[in-house]
């Protein structure tokens, strides 16, 4: 009987020993937003507002890429990888657009342009260099210095050329030379035209979606592959910061990369599968890649089979800045049961947007200040609603810059907000249902309208 009894609080003390102090530990902060004054955030003098988007999700004619082949593939039961069968196609026509675009962005009073370059278009061969694709980028951002617009430039925004592909892509370590190599000619044709550089657009997001959960190219499921792939991308990340740093121009550059935080929370506060759930995929999200920055070191211990180590010295030294794109948190419910065993759950009080997951403003304050840790000036390099009716995008302006400026005035370097996104475009598997853009498009058409929840970013900007 005592031993039963015994063995039992042993059991529950192991079970929810862990869960009180992560409660402690990890606050799902929430704030009382009654009363507080969400037009205007006190935001330091200089701060820089801007818009992102990306090359494959606006610029149409990509037909060369890992994404462009994943538009026509099909999954084994022969159904389409993109929602409903749709492809980028000619997307929002930016490429030969752009010029209107600079305009819209005039409009709002803008300071930067987030963007991407098209690897797959620069370089649609290895070694080949499109001098017509070149020449066309140079006019992109002379367009933009013409009109008062600074460029942001990624070099690798979840898209990348075929061949790469073939290559085994960021699966093979060796492969990352090609990455340096087509980087290195990018920003010896741009350094005196781009104010800032970001490598990688979102290594977690890119790694997990398209080698764990598979709905990303390269369509695969394997977890020590994905931690691979992540190491890969801290590597080829290090060696492009690296690279730039030598060549002309590279001394007074910005360098950074983009991470993606979405904070994984336990759906149930009490529940030890939740938080074990919720602990893991933070490790794999979050914590470990932030660890690379600050130690140089990346490691992940996941099962007893997967297991990955990659050690930098140069890592903590490879930012000059570092991007933030922060939309929410994910709730996470354990359900072992299901064939999925978990998913997204939104809380009764929360506002939920188009995608699966819910407004949670106060999360922008988190992530802030958790990557301050990493001690270069942040910039905020996406945040934005999916929000086809338009009827909750000027809230989430608001009290995203409100959470925003709460940080600032903690001390947190931040230096820029780039609302994601100028356009309504490609969302990748959601294809073009999901409405992010600040302006609106008629996709028949291509004929752009400022949406009324958008005239909030606009008068905002303006103010200042
Ligand atoms: C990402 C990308 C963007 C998305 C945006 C909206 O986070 O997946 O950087 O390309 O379109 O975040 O989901």
């Amino acid at each position: 009987m005592t031993v039963a009894l015994v063995l039992l609080l042993l059991i529950l003390a192991a079970l929810w020993g862990p869960v009180i102090l992560w409660r402690q530990r990890f606050p799902e902060l929430r704030w009382d937003w009654s009363g507080l004054d969400l037009e205007h955030p006190s935001l330091p003098a200089g701060f820089e507002f801007g818009v992102a988007t990306s090359a494959h999700q606006v610029e149409g004619g990509a037909t060369n890429s890992n994404w462009s082949a994943w538009e026509e593939a099909t999954d084994a039961r022969g159904r389409p990888r993109i929602k409903d069968g749709q492809r980028a196609g000619r997307a929002c026509d930016h490429w030969n657009r752009f010029r209107d675009d600079i305009a819209l962005m005039q409009h709002l009073g803008i300071k930067t342009h987030r963007l991407s370059v098209e690897w797959s278009k620069v370089e649609p061969r290895p070694g080949e260099i499109d001098k017509g694709v070149l020449d066309h980028y140079h006019e992109v951002f002379d367009a933009h210095r013409a009109a008062g617009i600074d460029v942001a430039l990624t070099l690798h925004h979840f898209t990348h050329p075929s061949w790469f592909d073939a290559l085994g892509g960021f699966e093979r370590r060796e492969n990352v030379e090609h990455f340096v190599g087509f980087s290195a000619r990018v920003f010896d044709e741009y350094q005196s035209k781009v104010s800032l550089w970001f490598t990688i657009n979102e290594p977690e997001i890119f790694a997990v979606l398209g080698h764990l959960i598979g709905v990303f190219p390269p369509g695969k499921s394997n977890l020590q592959r994905t931690g691979e792939v992540l190491a890969n991308l801290m590597h080829a990340h290090t060696e492009v910061y690296e690279t730039l740093k030598k060549r002309t121009g590279g001394a007074q550059a910005r360098i950074g990369i983009v991470k993606n935080i979405f904070q994984i929370d336990p759906y149930r506060r009490w529940s030890p599968l939740d938080w074990w759930l919720a602990r893991a995929g933070e490790r794999l999200m979050n914590e470990r890649i932030l660890q690379y920055f600050e130690r140089g070191v990346f490691e992940l211990q996941l099962s007893p089979l997967v297991s990955v180590r990659y050690e930098n010295a140069a890592g903590p030294k490879s930012l000059d800045v570092v991007g933030l794109n922060y939309y929410s948190h994910l709730t996470l419910s354990a359900e072992p049961w299901s064939k999925a065993r978990a998913r997204v759950r939104l809380r009764p009080s929360e506002v939920p947007t188009d995608m699966i997951f819910a407004a949670y403003p106060e999360g922008l304050y988190r992530a802030l200040t958790s990557i301050r840790r990493l001690g270069v000036p942040i910039y905020v390099t996406e945040n934005g609603i999916a929000d086809a009716k338009d009827d909750r995008r000027a809230d989430w302006i608001r009290r995203y810059l409100f959470a925003m400026a709460r940080a600032i005035e903690e001390g947190v370097d931040v230096r820029g907000y780039f609302y994601w996104s100028l356009l309504d475009n490609f969302e990748w598997i959601e294809g073009f249902d999901q409405k992010f853009g600040l302006y609106e498009i008629d996709f028949e058409t291509q004929t752009r309208r400022l949406r009324e929840g958008a005239e909030v970013f606009r008068e905002i900007v303006s103010r200042r």
